[in-house]
């Protein structure tokens, strides 16, 4: 049986498999359009995904490595469109459709595009910030598509024209994946308040920061849904680019940004009947050495829990990537007006605000990244034919 999985019939010479090699324990394809992939025959043998072997994507899977047999000993056959090898120790036949090899090719050309591809930016994105009408995203995935792709380019997208109405908050939710509830409930109201129980429902500036890193994780994907703006024009919303930040601050401080790479950095909320915590360094990278989570939050950081030797380094380290983030060459203004959304990843865009003396109001909720992600996945491959997308 072929991988499972397939990509819909890709015509493109990319995918046309022209001739195969045999190495002792590789075998080579060459593509239609001259690239060549080499792939291991134990890697080749562990995703095979015939009926015997079972479909490692849906978890379905009967083959175990303990079985596979020393001698990896094959013979090999192809169309331009499908690889046959049949396994000489056991006799036992693997195919492969072109197009999925192609898409798990492990050439550093091949899995540069699988990766995400952040575009970074600073205080002069407000010009260029992605903007989406709600309206069409409603109606048509190819424009809901842009919304999320928008989210894994830039960590934040503009949606137009959403209705100024209390309901409107859950359907944005529910438009791109599912509300993730917490102690607040599904949606936070942000309304200026004479004794606030929080500093959000204050009228004053916030610094930039990421939501609430005392959980684990912390909430994903982020929704400002703003029903009305502040008469004065304050309450601005100010983002930052914690990618920027990152790529900046280790050019900088390369000691100091391998340090904060390292470190956990623990954050607390102890309150009422809430005892959250969790520790995670400021900077984590993904599995291609790339910046995949920034946090950070002064208010909520909790006491630095590490060896005695650490203390100050950590120290001097934090106190200069405050220093970073608060500068103003980062952050950019965008005043929310009733009937906007800003959809932002928290896991690297902060947020802050500017003061305000008015009648703001600002709906916040939040949907988890695995879900978020798991959509976008999802319409990629139906708009693209990705299928193997980081
Ligand atoms: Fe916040």
């Amino acid at each position: 049986m072929e991988a499972s999985h397939i990509p819909r019939h890709c015509p493109q010479a990319e995918y046309q498999l022209t001739s195969v090699h045999r190495d002792p324990d590789k075998i080579r394809f060459n593509w239609g359009d001259g690239h060549q992939s080499g792939f291991h025959t134990i890697w080749l043998r562990d995703n095979c995904s015939c009926e015997m072997c079972g479909d490692h994507s849906g978890g379905h899977r009967f083959f175990e490595l303990n079985m596979l047999p020393d001698n990896l000993d094959y013979q090999v056959s192809h169309t331009d469109q499908m690889v046959e090898i049949r396994w000489t120790a056991d006799d036992h036949i693997s195919r492969f459709n072109t197009a999925w090899l192609r898409s798990h090719c492990q050439s550093d050309q091949e899995r540069n595009k699988r990766r995400s591809n952040p575009q970074l930016w600073d205080a002069s994105f407000t010009q260029s910030l992605p903007r989406v009408s709600y309206p069409d995203a409603q109606q048509k995935e190819s424009e809901l598509l842009k919304i999320f792709d928008a989210v894994r380019s830039y960590g934040i997208v503009l949606l137009e024209d959403v209705p100024k109405t209390a309901q409107a908050t859950e359907e944005i939710a529910g438009l791109l994946s599912f509300i993730r509830e917490t102690h607040y409930g599904r949606v936070f109201e942000i309304i200026s308040t004479p004794e606030p129980a929080v500093i959000a429902n204050a009228p004053v500036p916030l610094r930039p920061h990421t939501d609430e890193n005392f959980r684990e994780p912390p909430p994903g994907i982020m929704i400002f849904h703003s029903l009305r703006a502040s008469e004065d024009n304050g309450g601005e919303s100010v983002m930052t680019d914690g990618f920027k930040l990152a790529a900046d601050y280790k050019a900088m401080y390369p000691q100091d940004y391998q340090l904060l790479s390292e470190v956990p950095i623990p954050h607390r909320r102890f309150l009422d009947n809430v005892g959250l915590r969790a520790e995670a360094p400021m900077i984590q990278h993904d599995y291609f050495g790339q910046v995949c989570e920034f946090r950070l939050n002064e208010r909520t950081m909790g006491p630095i829990d590490l060896p005695e030797k650490l203390i100050s380094p950590v120290y001097s380290a934090l106190k200069k990537m405050f220093a970073l983030s608060y500068d103003s060459k980062y952050h950019m203004h965008y005043l929310l007006k009733g009937g906007e959304a800003l959809v932002f990843d928290n896991a690297r865009v902060l947020h802050a605000r500017t003061g305000f003396n008015g009648n703001r109001h600002v709906r916040l909720t939040h949907v988890g990244s695995d879900e978020f992600y798991s959509r976008w996945r999802q319409l990629r491959y139906k708009y693209n034919g990705d299928i193997n997308l980081a």
